[in-house]
């Protein structure tokens, strides 16, 4: 289950609301090309992605065991969250309507803070590609939805989300247990960033 970042901030109920505003409307044109919200109808789609090991191995907020239908229930409480406006699941696809990578934005509006987690298609990753969008995407979340705070967490042998977010700049806070909607904890590095650091990189 997502969890908010280690370090407690105290929005105004005005900048809370701004938040769960951006997040209910998102400019996904300023996120890249091919973004779209999910929708029951890319459940299947979905499902497939993330069926791949390579892809769904290491993230822990993903519903288990992936199959179309939890994917479906998935996508409806990501939806409910959007109305919410504390989460969004954002999918991407190529030119050819092939889907891609997905992102699960969490949000914390009355802690000005969020959290990211995704994943891109195997053919796909180790080419530059993932790291490029979650700089991206870290850029729209403190933009874009206006938080102050990004935390992250990766398992400790992912490799690649670490150099990559060591490389954007993320501050390393020691680890953490992530709880797996199955209840599995898992141990995560974790990291955060403020939009103050951001914006002064
Ligand atoms: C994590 C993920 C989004 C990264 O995207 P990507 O396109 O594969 O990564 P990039 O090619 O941008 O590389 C990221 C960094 O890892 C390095 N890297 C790439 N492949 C690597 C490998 N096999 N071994 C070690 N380092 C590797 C890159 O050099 C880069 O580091 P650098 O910025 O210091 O050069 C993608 O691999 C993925 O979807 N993985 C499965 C799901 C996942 O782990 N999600 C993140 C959970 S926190």
């Amino acid at each position: 289950m997502s969890a908010p970042p280690k370090t407690v901030l105290e929005a105004t109920a005005a900048e809370a609301a701004a938040i769960r505003a951006a997040v209910r409307d998102p400019d996904l044109a300023a996120l890249g090309e091919g973004r779209a919200l999910a929708g029951p109808g890319d459940a299947e789609a979905l499902a497939e992605l993330l069926r791949d090991p390579a892809v769904s191995d290491p993230i822990y907020d993903l519903p288990r065991p992936i199959t179309a239908e939890n994917i479906h229930a998935w996508i409806v409480a990501c939806e409910a969250e959007r109305d919410r406006g504390d989460g969004l699941l954002v999918l991407t696809r190529d030119a050819d309507g092939d889907l891609i990578s997905y992102a699960k934005f969490s949000v914390w509006p009355e802690r000005s803070a969020a959290e990211l987690a995704g994943a891109t298609r195997a053919d796909r990753q180790g080419r530059g590609q993932g790291g490029a969008g979650a700089l991206r995407s870290f850029g729209w979340m403190f933009e874009s939805l206006g938080v102050r705070l990004i935390g992250l967490t990766a398992a400790l042998d992912n490799v690649r989300s670490a150099r990559l977010i060591d490389a954007a700049g993320f501050v390393r806070m020691g680890e953490r247990e992530s709880v797996r909607p199955d209840g599995a904890v898992r141990r995560s590095l974790y990291w955060e960033m403020t939009r103050e650091a951001w914006l002064a990189r």
